[in-house]
């Protein structure tokens, strides 16, 4: 069946200006990291992509590596674009990255030239685009001169491949660096997306939020869920079809009885807000208007409207905020610390 968009997709959705930039992004995005693979059925995964279409997420955030196998959910984008989404490309923010894993040889990863102006390529042509709106160096380089990465990135946008670039997990010292080498070459740098979460504040501890804000930079969010712990869904174990159950990214022996306990308290917090977890989870990362999006992922479209849902109240009470900071001690599950602790 054809796909129309909802009439009514403009009117819930906030949309936050990116840093300084001119471009908004919606206060909730979707990532297709999980559930767009060869493993996920296609129609779950054009219902996930209209749900979020039809309640004003416009950005869809893709890398190369993202499947399984890696590469699958860029192709699975594509196909929902050109079915789907044809009319609505200009109505659409699309990102990828490359920095992970991707092919054999010294030059399927990391941050040379030559990988990634060539993933830059694959991915676009996996996605039947001429352009992504936003491109990113998915992780630091230590053995690459950050000037080369930077390079490649501007290289991307001059070229007619990207409008935008962005950075991703790179700390703030690097992220300095990397953003004074973007303006000397007059590179539209708007945007770092880092993992952030009540059970992951390495933003914070780091100084890259405030870093963020004094740069004029946009900030994306990602994992704002901790991959689904900050939900109901672990107090009672780990659920058959879950992330945790599937032994991919999410390592049960993480949800530890400790984590669980602070889930328990966040649940009952939320509860007296009028929210679930979730939505509490996502108002916080978006509670003082410094960070652009919340970046979430989903199994299931309800998960999607529970999320959007989140927008309705992102105001916290200071003794809300000061609840929340004593029960969320960092609990040792940020697995991008390597990148950004890379010097
Ligand atoms: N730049 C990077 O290095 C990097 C790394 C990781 C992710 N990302 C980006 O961030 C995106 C989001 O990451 P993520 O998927 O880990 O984010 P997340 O939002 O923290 O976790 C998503 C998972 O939480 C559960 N969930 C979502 N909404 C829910 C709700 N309302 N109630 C209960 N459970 C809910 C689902 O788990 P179940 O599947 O168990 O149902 C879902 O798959 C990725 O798709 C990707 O675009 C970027």
């Amino acid at each position: 069946m054809t796909y129309q968009a909802a009439p009514s997709r403009y009117i819930k959705m906030i949309y936050n200006k990116c840093g300084t930039s001119g471009l908004k992004l919606p206060a909730v995005s979707l990532g297709l990291w999980h559930n767009f693979g060869d493993d996920t059925p296609h129609d779950t995964k054009r219902a996930l992509c209209h749900t979020a279409f039809d309640l004003g997420i416009t950005h869809f955030d893709l890398a190369n590596n993202y499947g399984p196998p890696a590469g699958s959910a860029e192709t699975a984008f594509g196909e929902i674009l050109k079915h789907d989404f044809k009319a609505y490309r200009d109505e659409m923010i699309i990102s990828s990255k490359a920095g992970y894993l991707m092919w054999e040889g010294p030059y399927g990863e990391w941050g040379s030239r030559k990988y990634v102006i060539a993933s830059c390529d694959q991915s676009l042509k996996r996605m039947g685009l001429d352009y992504v709106d936003i491109f990113y160096s998915h992780r630091f380089d230590p053995e690459t001169p950050l000037e080369e990465t930077m390079g490649a990135l501007d290289h991307i946008v001059r070229s007619g491949r990207a409008l935008y670039v962005g950075i991703s997990s790179y700390n703030s010292e690097k992220t300095r660096q990397a953003a004074a080498i973007l303006k000397e070459m007059g590179t539209p740098f708007i945007i770092h997306q880092p993992s952030y979460n009540i059970l992951n504040r390495w933003v914070e501890t780091d100084g890259l939020k405030d870093t963020l804000v004094e740069l004029g930079l946009g900030s994306i969010a990602f994992t704002p869920l901790a991959q689904g712990i900050l939900s109901k869904k672990y107090l009672q174990g780990v659920p058959q079809g879950s992330r945790a159950a599937q032994g991919k990214s999410l390592d049960p022996v993480t949800i530890t009885p400790k984590a669980l306990g602070s889930v328990q308290a966040l649940d009952a917090m939320a509860h007296a807000r009028g929210q679930t977890l979730a939505q509490m989870a996502i108002a916080w990362v978006l509670r003082n208007g410094q960070i652009t999006s919340a970046l979430i992922g989903a199994s299931k479209p309800e998960q999607i409207i529970d999320c959007v849902g989140a927008l309705e109240n992102l105001t916290f009470t200071t003794s809300e905020l000061a609840e929340i900071d004593a029960i969320s001690e960092e609990k040792d599950i940020n697995l991008w610390a390597q990148s950004s602790m890379s010097q």
